[in-house]
């Protein structure tokens, strides 16, 4: 039996589901359930009632999966695939701020670990993150953690100031402005997208910073026929099997994730044969960061 028959077998078998972010690699999100960007992920997650979920994608991820759904068993193919961001804030000193600023709102990106989430008010994903800020009153004092780009362009769109945590992702802060005009040059009708995991002069020269989830709506419904494509590469191959007559340009940055790309289809057979790479959080980590994840899913409704 090939190794797509036996996961197909396997999931049946144990009422599995296998969900899988947009950055994963191509055959993985080819065989899961459902593939999507963290909010969607979390809103999957938050509705599910398998008893496994096999979450692809980096931690956070699969730890927001446990958190939503607790009943379930989640398994995390790659149990060694972090997130660089979400360990630049760590809880305790998340937790230090807290206590030297009791007037300040703590925003976290999902990008951060289940325990750094317990000591937050609010979390947001990027799809939803200027829905968030935008609802809360201007004289609000905030810290928004641990994306300091993806903050900085909040600052900017929504014209409010907030505390910004000295965190990046590696792989969209690499992005410059360069890249983006080199790409422009080289293809002069093409729609623009980046993540707005960039820095805010790279987002400036965008027509559109969107989430991964985002940009594949974008590209379904603007009449464009291409586009440069500032994000993971991963997300090329959803967006070209969902668009064949269209075209995506990577930029010549070639932007890789290595965390999402240590998913395999092998890895992937395994956790479902022996259910291994459990995520296990306690009880009382999983209530403490359900409460921001869940006021995140009321206000983006
Ligand atoms: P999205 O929520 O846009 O999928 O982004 C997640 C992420 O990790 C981007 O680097
Ligand atoms: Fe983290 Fe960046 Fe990888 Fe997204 S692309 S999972 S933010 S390191």
């Amino acid at each position: 039996m090939d190794i797509i028959q036996e996961i197909i077998q396997l999931k049946k078998e144990r009422n599995a589901v296998i969900m899988a972010h947009n950055y994963t690699l191509g055959e993985v999100q080819d065989i899961a359930d459902y593939s999507g960007d963290s909010l969607e992920l979390a809103r999957i997650a938050a509705g599910c009632d398998a008893k496994v979920i096999v979450l692809c994608g980096v931690r956070f991820m699969a730890e927001t999966a446990k958190i939503l759904s607790p009943d379930a068993v989640v398994l995390h193919p790659a149990p060694d695939s972090g997130c660089p961001m979400a360990d630049m804030a760590d809880a305790e000193a998340v937790k230090k701020f807290r206590e030297e600023n009791p007037d300040t709102l703590l925003i976290a990106y999902v990008n951060t670990t289940a325990a750094t989430k317990s000591e937050v008010d609010i979390c947001c994903t990027s799809g939803n993150a200027e829905k968030i800020v935008a609802a809360l009153p201007k004289d609000q004092k905030v810290m928004f953690l641990p994306d300091a780009n993806l903050g900085g362009n909040l600052v900017k769109s929504l014209d409010r100031p907030m505390g910004l945590w000295n965190g990046c992702c590696p792989i969209h802060n690499r992005i410059t402005p360069e890249d983006i005009r080199q790409a422009r040059a080289a293809h002069p009708e093409a729609v623009v997208m980046v993540h707005p995991e960039c820095k805010v002069e790279v987002t400036a020269l965008a027509d559109f910073a969107f989430s991964t989830g985002g940009m594949l709506k974008l590209v379904k419904e603007n009449p464009a026929t291409e586009f440069v494509v500032g994000t993971e590469i991963g997300i090329l191959h959803r967006m070209k099997k969902e668009n064949p007559g269209k075209k995506f340009y990577p930029l010549e940055n070639n932007p890789v994730c290595e965390d999402m790309k240590k998913i395999t289809l092998e890895k992937i057979a395994a956790v479902l044969r022996d259910l291994s790479g459990e995520v296990k959080l306690d009880a009382q980590t999983i209530e403490k960061a359900r409460r921001p994840i869940e006021k995140m899913l009321e206000l983006s409704k």
